[in-house]
C-alpha cells in the first residue's frame, strides 16, 4: 500500500516517536515558510499584548510538511497548551465539548483532517469560535432546550491536506488561513543538519546531506525518514560514515532515484504515458489501474509529480508532460493546444 512506502509523507507508526525529538520547539528553530512565520510573529505579538488568544488558524497543504509541529510551537510560544484531535475522532457534538471544556484561556485545540469533521459536529463548532460558547440540546420532541455552555477564549488551529473539501462557513471563520508550501533544497538541508545534531549523526559531509536533501520531495517528515535509513546503512556497511557515496547507495537500495520518486510514482506516471497515452486520464482510471486509492494518488503522489513538472492537471484529466514523458524516457509528444484549455463551447 502507497502508504507503507519509504516516501510516503504520511506519518508511520514506526518512526513518529523519532520524529517527536525532531520537531522544532520554537519559532526560531522553524526552518521556512518564510511569509506565514512573519504573519504569525505579528499575531503572536498582537494578541499577547491584549491578552487574547491567536487568531483561528486554518493551515493547509501535502502532509508532512510541518502543520502539527506548527500548532505546537505557537502553543510553547503563546505558553499556551495544546489538546490534540482530529476529523474523524470528534463523532458527536458532545465529544467536541468535551475537548472544549478542558482548555484553559489562550490554550490550542489542534483539528487534524479538518475536513473530515461531520456536518453535526461543525454546527457546534460555530458557535464556539465566535462567541466561545456552546449550545447543547437536552431532550427532543416538546421538551427540548438548548443549555449554554461557555468555554474559555481558545485558539482553534485546523490542519487538512484537502482544503477544498471544508464548508465555506467553517473555512470564513478562520482568522488567518495560509497554505504551507513544498520546502527547498536549501531548507531541507538546514533541517537534515539540525536533526544530525539531534541524533548523534557525526561527521556527515555537506553534499551528503544535500543529496539527501534533493529526494525529499521538499517535505521534512520524508527527509528526516531518509536520514534515518542513511544512517542505518552507514552504520553497517561504513563504520557510520556518511558520505554521498553511502547516500546514493542506501537509497538506491529503497528504491529512490535522484529526483526522489519511489516505484509508485513511477507507476503512476508510467501508466499515464503508456497505458494511457499520456493522457488526459481521469484519476478513477489511473487508480483502478494501478489498484491504489484514488484519494491516495491525490495526496500523495500527485502534489509533488506537479510541482516538478511532470503531470499537469487539466479539465479533462491527468497529462504527462513533456519533461513528464523524457523522464519516463517516451518520446516527447508536441500536446495538442486543446490539451490545457476548455473545449470550445459547442454552440
Ligand atoms: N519547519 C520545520 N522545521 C524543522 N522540522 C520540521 C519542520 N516541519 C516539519 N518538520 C519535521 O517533519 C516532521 C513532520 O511534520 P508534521 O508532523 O508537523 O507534519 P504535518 O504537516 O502535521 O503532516 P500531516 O499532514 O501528515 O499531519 C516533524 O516531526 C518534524 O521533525
Ligand atoms: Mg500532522
Amino acid at each position: 500500500m502507497a502508504t507503507d512506502r519509504l516516501l510516503s509523507s504520511q506519518p508511520r507508526g514506526e518512526d513518529e516517536q523519532l520524529n517527536w525529538a525532531l520537531r522544532p520547539t520554537e519559532l526560531s528553530q522553524y526552518v521556512g515558510q518564510p511569509v506565514l512565520i512573519q504573519r504569525l510573529r505579528i499575531a503572536i505579538e498582537a494578541a499577547k499584548g491584549r491578552g487574547e488568544p491567536l487568531e483561528h488558524l486554518l493551515l493547509h497543504g501535502p502532509p508532512g510538511l510541518g502543520k502539527t509541529t506548527l500548532a505546537h510551537v505557537l502553543a510553547g510560544e503563546m505558553g499556551s497548551k495544546v489538546i490534540v484531535t482530529s476529523g474523524p475522532a470528534l463523532q458527536r457534538g458532545t465529544d467536541l465539548v468535551a475537548s472544549l471544556t478542558r482548555l484553559g484561556p489562550t490554550d490550542i485545540l489542534f483539528i487534524d483532517e479538518i475536513h473530515r469533521l461531520p456536518a453535526s459536529v461543525e454546527e457546534f463548532i460555530y458557535p464556539a469560535m465566535e462567541d466561545f460558547r456552546i449550545d447543547v440540546m437536552l431532550d427532543k420532541g416538546l421538551s427540548a432546550r438548548t443549555v449554554q455552555v461557555r468555554c474559555k477564549p481558545f485558539t482553534l488551529i485546523g490542519a487538512t491536506t484537502r482544503a477544498g473539501l471544508l464548508t465555506s462557513p467553517l473555512r470564513s471563520r478562520f482568522g488567518i488561513a495560509h497554505h504551507l508550501t513544498f520546502y527547498s533544497a536549501d531548507e531541507l538541508l538546514s533541517i537534515l543538519e539540525r536533526s544530525c545534531t539531534l541524533l548523534g549523526i557525526a561527521g556527515a559531509d555537506q553534499a551528503a546531506l544535500s543529496c539527501i536533501a534533493a529526494r525529499s520531495r521538499g517535505t521534512p517528515r520524508i527527509a528526516n525518514r531518509l536520514l534515518r535509513r542513511v544512517r542505518d546503512f552507514a552504520q553497517v556497511k561504513a563504520n557510520g560514515r556518511v558520505s554521498r557515496d553511502i547516500v546514493d547507495a542506501a537509497l538506491h537500495l529503497e528504491g529512490v532515484d535522484a529526483m526522489g520518486l519511489d516505484d509508485l510514482d513511477r507507476a503512476y506516471l508510467r501508466c499515464i504515458g503508456t497505458t494511457y497515452q499520456g493522457g488526459p486520464v481521469g484519476l478513477e482510471a489511473i487508480a483502478a489501474t494501478l489498484n491504489e486509492d484514488a484519494g491516495t494518488l491525490e495526496d500523495v503522489v500527485e502534489p509533488y509529480v506537479l510541482q516538478i513538472g511532470f503531470l499537469a492537471r487539466t479539465k479533462r484529466g491527468r497529462a504527462l508532460t513533456s519533461a513528464g514523458s523524457e523522464y519516463l524516457g517516451l518520446p516527447a509528444r508536441a500536446a495538442p493546444a486543446s490539451l490545457f484549455s476548455d473545449p470550445a463551447p459547442s454552440d
